[in-house]
């Protein structure tokens, strides 16, 4: 199966020399051999998806939505010897704008079309995007999605999400770079012509027929974090993650805040992940240590690693928006510790969730609403769970004071301290980058909030 466009090709001889010199500088830092520059400048001006004729699709038994698919050589492929084009089906600057294209009618077939992409069950009759078949694109989108960034020079202009064709979709990855299965490369191509991105596959060693394709492992999306998939997806594969600070840095703070005896305190990690906070706590003394998060499997995992401690660690799995009462009654505990986990939970529209300049009241968009709105059930719930007077809230998170504190005491919890937290000594001598994290191009501070309890309004 090969599809090329049918417009007049003499005109496209002096295109594909065009573009080429259009996209020289582009090429040159991409890693896309020179011997096969005339033949990507020859499918792009002719638009030739020819992947069909050299590959097929194997249907596998995966739990994974994104793994239920081998890309497979039909018959062998030489080292560097030929390309395929991988069409961006859809480009999004944010899960808003991905739920307005769903939605938009001058978008005509987007949601089968994807729905077909994500292998989906869409019913033709749903010429309308369904709320349903809608839900599960946006919770697939973190298998399927990825990022791109448009730059100028060293400034980036602007970052955006694509959805790749079949091929470009299915197409697994090797575990890393040393991995044997490892035989092709991704690359991506902003074809300024045309001003969209194309992304193109091609071989890194000889592929023997009914080999299956594979490349390295692509940027994930962190915006997607609000999502429980995310999460499980995760935890399936990582080991141990600890976000933004490990126990040893935070020991002296929690020390300084805490209210009661260590031996007599309840405490509770919210969103607990796979992070060694609540054991390495138990361990140094703290006998009552509660740890929960709404993905089950981290939790399963956590279980078997560290055990019940002598029955005083003890792991849920809650969504910690709407905790049961029973399991977690009203003015339980003396501490709460939050590290990364708010700061997930507001992950779901662009930059905003760290972005110092977003008044959270002023948010329209209908992503951030549900964002704040999660939040807020979240902080309510911890109001609850705390002790009066005593309960300490302990806020770890990479989110400034300006978006922070309106959140936390619209829910009614009362900023006593916030700490920047200190670089290690180890680090000293990039102390500037160590008391900040890279994100998006960007340097963010990691602050500590501490928090009691206020009285309703
Ligand atoms: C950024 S990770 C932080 C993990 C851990 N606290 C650490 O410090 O390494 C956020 C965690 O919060 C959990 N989480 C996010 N939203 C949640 C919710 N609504 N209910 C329960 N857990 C949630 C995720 O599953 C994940 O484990």
């Amino acid at each position: 199966m090969t599809t090329v466009d049918n417009q007049e090709p003499e005109c496209k001889v002096g295109l594909e020399e065009k573009w080429l010199e259009a996209h020289r500088e582009q090429l040159k830092h991409s890693e896309l051999p020179e011997q096969l520059w005339t033949t990507l400048a020859e499918k792009v001006v002719h638009r030739i998806y020819d992947a069909g004729n050299y590959i097929e699709f194997h249907r596998v038994d995966s739990p994974l939505k994104r793994c239920q698919f081998q890309v497979v050589a039909l018959n062998s492929l030489e080292e560097a010897d030929d390309l395929f084009l991988v069409n961006h089906i859809w480009n999004f600057s944010s899960v808003a704008e991905a739920h307005t294209h769903l939605h938009d009618e001058n978008i005509k077939g987007l949601s089968s079309r994807i729905a077909q992409i994500f292998d989906l069950d869409f019913e033709a009759a749903d010429s309308q995007c369904s709320g349903k078949i809608e839900a599960e694109i946006i919770d697939n989108l973190v298998h399927f999605a990825f990022p791109h960034v448009i730059r100028s020079g060293s400034e980036t202009l602007q970052e955006i999400y694509s959805v790749y064709d079949e091929l470009g979709s299915r197409l697994q990855f090797a575990e890393n770079k040393d991995d044997p299965k490892l035989n092709c490369k991704f690359i991506s191509i902003f074809d300024v012509m045309q001003q969209r991105f194309i992304s193109v596959i091609f071989t890194t060693r000889r592929i023997e027929a009914h080999e299956e394709l594979k490349r390295l492992p692509a940027a994930r999306i962190e915006h997607f974090q609000a999502q429980k998939s995310y999460w499980t997806d995760r935890f399936d594969t990582e080991g141990q993650c600890e976000w933004l600070a490990s126990y040893s840095t935070l020991k002296p703070l929690i020390e300084e805040s805490r209210k009661c005896e260590r031996e007599d305190a309840q405490v509770i990690i919210l969103g607990c992940g796979n992070s060694t906070l609540g054991f390495d706590m138990h361990k140094d003394g703290y006998p009552n240590i509660s740890s929960v998060d709404f993905a089950e499997n981290v939790i399963d995992q956590m279980k078997v690693k560290h055990g019940t401690g002598s029955g005083g660690l003890s792991w849920h799995v809650a969504d910690l928006r709407a905790l049961p009462e029973t399991e977690f009654p009203c003015s339980k505990f003396h501490f709460a510790i939050d590290k990364g986990t708010l700061d997930s939970m507001l992950a779901l529209g662009k930059q905003g969730w760290i972005n110092p300049n977003v008044n959270f009241e002023d948010l329209e968009d209908e992503t951030w609403v549900k964002a704040i709105s999660a939040a807020q059930k979240y902080l309510k719930e911890v109001h609850r769970i705390l002790l009066p007077t005593v309960g300490v809230f302990f806020l770890v998170s990479l989110g400034s004071p300006e978006f922070r504190v309106p959140l936390l005491e619209k829910c009614n919890l009362e900023v006593q301290q916030i700490k920047l937290l200190e670089p290690q000594r180890q680090d000293r001598e990039d102390d500037e980058a160590k008391l900040k994290l890279k994100w998006n191009g960007q340097y963010h501070n990691k602050h500590i909030y501490i928090c009691t309890t206020a009285k309703p309004q």
